[in-house]
């Protein structure tokens, strides 16, 4: 039997979410959470999916599902195309999902199958396997969970099909050439697109291509330089739908564009002023540094509250890490999820464990801590 172990990192989008959405640049890095798939043939006719994160185990018979897709178009494995409405219906039918049940869960199982038959069809049959995938990241909290799902899925197939070399790299730890990082990565946006519904690719783009990026019309460059950041993950434990949000913010979009425009160019300056910030930065920031890129995040954070974006959990974390003298932001789509403090290099022990406890005793999950960005 082969066995394909295979992770994926989540991210934080420093600044430029939903402004994303409109063509404007968006930072983003990678976050030492990952979510974990473990690939196995088997010796019966079914496909497995397993997601113990959010309660799923489904099989489905390899027979049924030839018979079942046969009838879809998702274009050849090289240069494949989105799953239209239609396709997302019949696989959801096929699944037995109910057709309105857009539930990111759900979601994912017609990812999972949408890119299965993707990219096996073109074989002369399609393999028996189960597919196991677990998470260090919270699920759907803006740190990428649904993207380093969609990247594990489409790396692990690609390469169990033969269409990927995984290249062993020092400690046991593997990776892809750049053509084949392009791959998965055309594979998963397909997946975040069956989950999200017109995401920008960001989050597939940093937890493909790892380090920090910078994002624009699609277009992902590697960032010129990053400084190291110390950051604190803040869960506000509000379950929220990026799909949901991102039309919010459409909606408004299309009825006031002449205030929703300035705002997004707002913060389409914050992203560059920090990208600029971070270019003539040392690796350890200096307190001035500090200050401003604090400044930044604050400025940030009240346009994604215009944007009609935030939640009072968000502006609660964001009071509190205020007292303390530390900087906030809501991290990803906003509307509950998760908000990141900066942590300046200089900050005790201390200092540090009294505002855990501040945000401990208001009710929020402060389980990561953890760095950001760095060469
Ligand atoms: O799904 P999240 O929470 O990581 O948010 C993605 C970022 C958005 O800009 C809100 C949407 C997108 O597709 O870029």
């Amino acid at each position: 039997p082969v066995e394909i172990r295979i992770s994926a990192p989540g991210k934080v989008i420093l600044h430029g979410e939903h402004a994303v959405v409109y063509g404007k640049a968006a930072i983003a890095a990678t976050l030492n959470l990952r979510s974990h798939l473990t690939l196995k043939t088997r010796l019966d006719s079914m496909i497995q999916l397993e997601l113990p994160d959010v309660n799923i185990n489904e099989e489905f018979s390899v027979a049924a599902l030839q018979e079942g897709l046969q009838s879809i178009d998702c274009g050849s494995v090289h240069d494949p195309i989105p799953a239209s409405e239609e396709v997302i219906s019949l696989i959801k039918k096929f699944a037995g999902i109910d057709i309105e049940n857009n539930e990111t869960r759900m979601l994912a199982i017609v990812a999972f199958l949408f890119i299965y038959y993707g990219i096996f069809k073109e074989k002369r049959e399609l393999p028996a396997i189960s597919v196991y995938i677990k998470s260090d990241l919270p699920v759907g909290a803006g740190l990428g969970s649904s993207a380093a799902f969609s990247v594990s899925l489409a790396a692990a197939i690609l390469q169990f099909a033969g269409y990927i070399d995984s290249i062993k790299e020092a400690e046991g730890a593997s990776t892809w050439s750049t053509s084949d990082k392009r791959k998965i990565n055309n594979w998963a946006f397909l997946g975040e697109k069956v989950i999200h519904g017109r995401p920008s690719g960001i989050d597939n783009s940093i937890s493909t291509y790892g380090g920090a990026l910078r994002m624009q019309n699609g277009e992902i460059t590697q960032l010129d330089k990053m400084p190291t950041l110390s950051v604190l993950l803040v869960n506000t434990k509000v379950p929220r739908s990026t799909m949901t949000l991102v039309a919010g913010v459409r909606q408004k979009y299309n009825l006031y564009p002449d205030v929703m425009e300035p705002i997004i160019n707002a913060v389409e300056a914050i992203t560059k002023r920090t990208e600029d910030l971070f270019k003539f930065s040392a690796d350890t920031m200096s307190p001035d540094d500090v200050k401003t890129l604090g400044d930044l995040i604050d400025l940030n954070q009240n346009l994604l509250n215009a944007m009609g974006v935030g939640h009072p959990t968000l502006d609660r974390i964001v009071a509190a890490a205020k007292k303390h003298g530390f900087y906030s932001k809501l991290t990803g789509a906003g509307g509950g999820g998760c908000a990141f403090v900066l942590i300046p290099p200089d900050t005790s022990d201390s200092h540090l464990q009294y505002f855990n406890q501040d945000l401990n005793d208001q009710g929020f999950d402060v389980r990561w801590k953890t760095t950001v960005g760095g060469q």
